[in-house]
């Protein structure tokens, strides 16, 4: 990937101005800020419509000195950071003092990142001589689908000179397209390190890395906007339908005179609207995001997604498309019954 040296400065330039700058990542494209400023961090609670008692993750250059953001690195952490650093890997550490409290959300924890995509490696680097760290969700308005261009950002809060973004630096397509996984590691003497969202990294790398099972959440956990229920979700409702039952319901929905959008992976059934998605669990996640986008421009009552197999591998994307979907669970029946 070519990169533009004096877009990456100039990001630098107004990130240390307190500005907010959209970045892309391998996962999906951040809305950035001075993770050392309180007034910068609140600007993108502000143009995200987020609750501020959300923490953000502090994204860092492969070198930073971690000492500044946690107060203790345990050595699950530093396996993990071997393992998959730089990467779409999230670690939960215990939060260092200075750590300002709009970067945790009140809480002792703080979320820390090393990004692999070269744009954001090359601006971290350049950010505060590559010792700063850059707070950043994903760069969508809250509840909504995370963008993986930097066009998704500018449907999502409009070109640099006409919305609250000092400037979007423009990486391609994020690779990974779904968020990174994140890990708790503040609790590992009473839950072990606790499987906080599932991503492209597995639970099983993870846990063949540390040598032990992941725990789930429990309700003590620190809280993560993204296990909200209704997340990630597109303006169209979302329905999950097995593969043997889709040519039955897109038929039935059809003669109810329905607009149905289908996003199949298999060649289970057929629609006018349609988004083929590849059929391996890296593939659907690198499309998702942008494919539930161009369904949810296309004004149908209803978009299908063919349920996915099951296991491990795709337990990313299943979270994604669980949560995409929640609202809608009883619209299904409704709108197959004609009300
Ligand atoms: O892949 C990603 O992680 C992307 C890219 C931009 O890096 N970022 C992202 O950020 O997904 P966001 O804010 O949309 O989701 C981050 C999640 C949130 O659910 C937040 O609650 C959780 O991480 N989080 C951040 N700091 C935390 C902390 N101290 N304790 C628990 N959860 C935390
Ligand atoms: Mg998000």
């Amino acid at each position: 990937m070519l990169i533009d040296a004096d877009a990456i400065r100039a990001a630098a330039r107004l990130l240390e101005a307190g500005k907010l700058v959209a970045i892309p990542t391998e996962t999906v494209y951040g809305l950035a800020a001075d993770a050392g400023n309180p007034e910068a961090v609140a600007a993108i609670f502000a143009a995200k419509g987020r609750p501020s008692n959300h923490p953000v993750i502090v994204h860092v250059a492969r070198d930073a000195d971690l000492s500044r953001w946690a107060a203790a690195i345990p050595d699950e952490a530093r396996r993990l950071i071997a393992a998959f650093w730089p990467g779409p890997l999230t670690l939960i550490l215990p939060r260092a003092e200075n750590v300002p409290a709009a970067v945790t959300g009140g809480q002792d924890s703080v979320g820390l990142r090393c990004p692999s995509h070269p744009v954001a490696q090359a601006l971290l680097k350049e950010f505060r001589g590559g010792q700063g760290g850059l707070a950043a969700p994903s760069a969508n308005r809250f509840g909504r689908v995370s963008p993986t261009t930097a066009q998704h950002v500018i449907d999502e809060f409009g070109a640099s000179d006409d919305g609250p973004l000092a400037a979007v630096l423009d990486g391609g397509q994020s690779d990974v397209g779904i968020e990174s996984t994140i890990i708790d590691l503040t609790r590992l003497a009473t839950h072990g390190p606790v499987l906080l969202r599932p991503g492209r990294i597995s639970a099983a790398q993870i846990e063949q890395v540390l040598g032990r099972a992941l725990a789930a959440p429990d309700t003590a956990a620190p809280q993560v906007s993204g296990s909200l229920d209704a997340h990630y979700a597109p303006r169209t409702p979302v329905a999950l339908v097995a593969s043997v039952d889709l040519r039955d319901v897109i038929g039935r929905l059809q003669q109810q005179g329905r607009r149905v959008a289908l996003m199949p992976y298999s060649d289970a059934a057929t629609a006018p609207i349609s988004t083929p998605m590849p059929a391996d669990p890296e593939g659907y996640a690198h499309a998702l995001y942008a494919n539930l986008r161009a369904l949810d421009s296309q004004g149908a009552d209803l978009i299908v997604v063919e349920q996915l197999p099951q296991d491990g591998a795709w337990q990313g994307v299943n979270d994604r498309l669980r949560r995409a979907a929640f609202d809608s669970a009883g619209l299904l029946e409704k709108l197959l019954r004609g009300d």
